[in-house]
């Protein structure tokens, strides 16, 4: 049997320890009847073949490692069905359907997030064996209660959270710590939570930035000078929801702040007079090693991956739902994004806690 693997998309904690989780349950299970190709750099190396036979020994040690051995990329799906001068007139999807013929796949093993799900379909319907697993950082893919690299992401956020904290306190200043995720909040909202913030801004949630002056002002009023705001970066303000894609996209491209919270910082002093500083923690939060919780999801998701190709179970996702391993098909992943409903449990604890969400 020949298994090849790929990581695409930005990278995220645990990607190591599932690539391991599906290797090693493999060669566990198949001995020497399994072979296990490395493909370089995501949807790149199908399309390049760019592919390295892998041994038992690759997968060995990499339970803790950050990043992904096998490397990865952005492509974009949008280009995945247009005739390229390059390929002499053939497109980026005839090039991986060639790969996997050249090499004989029985699958591949496809570890990824939004974007890499609607190219996973794509080989799937036409006619690929594909097993994926679901990674992303912003907790985002349809299907699936949990991918992996979230818990480690939200790790990470908080501590930054707790970091900012103290200097707040011991200055009495107010701070926001932007968080990533450009069109779900899901990590926002956990680490805003977790952290201990005031105020959490998620795209979901459109803020009124004098709704958010207000809550720093009574704050003020009751003796707690500092306040700390988990901003989503791609938080966005009641006026920029109410436009149309095209003014929103204009609108953010002459903004002359590098970022949503810098430009929320100058509102709220210009509105408050109170100084904010502004802290983002950015790729680091995609970076080092899983959590314990990440290190076991994956292995779960791993050997389940596993399981499936030994059941010849294609065309799906390995996916968690209430604590239970299962399985979605890839058209029903494909192109959803998960986001946060405005009336889910997380929003109501931290309503009830007095924390503002903007509005
Ligand atoms: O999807 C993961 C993610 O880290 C998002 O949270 C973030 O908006 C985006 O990737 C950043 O992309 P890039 O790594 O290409 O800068």
């Amino acid at each position: 049997m020949k298994i090849g693997m790929l990581t695409s998309g930005g990278d995220c904690q645990g990607l190591n320890s599932a690539l391991r989780g599906v290797a090693k349950a493999l060669y566990y299970r198949f001995g020497k009847d399994v072979e296990i190709y490395g493909i370089r750099d995501g949807y790149r190396g199908l399309i390049y073949g760019d592919i390295q036979k892998m041994n038992p020994k690759d997968f060995s040690g990499i339970l803790t490692l950050g990043g992904t051995i096998l490397g990865t990329s952005r492509q974009s799906f949008k280009t995945m069905c247009t005739p390229l001068e390059e390929f002499g007139g053939k497109t980026k999807l005839d090039k991986m359907l060639e790969t996997c013929k050249k090499y004989k796949f029985d699958c591949l093993v496809i570890l990824g997030g939004n974007g890499t799900h609607k190219t996973a379909n794509l080989l799937a319907q036409n006619g690929i064996n594909v097993v994926s697993l679901p990674k992303t950082i912003d907790n985002d893919l349809w299907g699936t209660d949990m991918t992996f690299g979230f818990q480690s992401a939200v790790d990470i956020a908080t501590n930054v959270i707790d970091c900012i904290h103290s200097t707040a306190t011991s200055h009495g200043r107010v701070f926001i710590v932007e968080v990533m995720g450009h069109k779900v909040g899901w990590l926002t909202l956990h680490a805003g939570i977790s952290g201990g913030a005031d105020v959490i801004l998620i795209p979901e949630i459109p803020y009124d930035v004098d709704k958010v002056c207000s809550v720093l002002q009574k704050r003020k009023k009751n003796g707690k000078a500092f306040s700390i705001l988990a901003v989503a970066e791609g938080a966005m303000s009641k006026e920029e929801a109410a436009m149309s894609k095209k003014e929103f996209k204009a609108a953010r491209a002459s903004m002359k702040e590098p970022s949503i919270s810098y430009r929320l910082a100058n509102e709220i002093t210009e509105r408050t007079g109170q100084e904010i500083r502004v802290t983002i923690p950015g790729h680091f939060q995609r970076g080092g090693s899983p959590c314990a919780y990440d290190r076991i999801l994956t292995t779960r998701f791993g050997t389940a991956a596993a399981e499936m190709i030994a059941n010849k179970q294609f065309g799906r996702m390995v996916a968690i739902h209430n604590n239970e391993i299962t399985s979605v098909p890839l058209e029903e992943v494909a192109g959803k994004l998960k986001t946060v409903s405005p009336d889910c449990d997380e929003i109501r604890a931290a309503k009830a806690l007095g924390i503002s969400m903007g509005i």
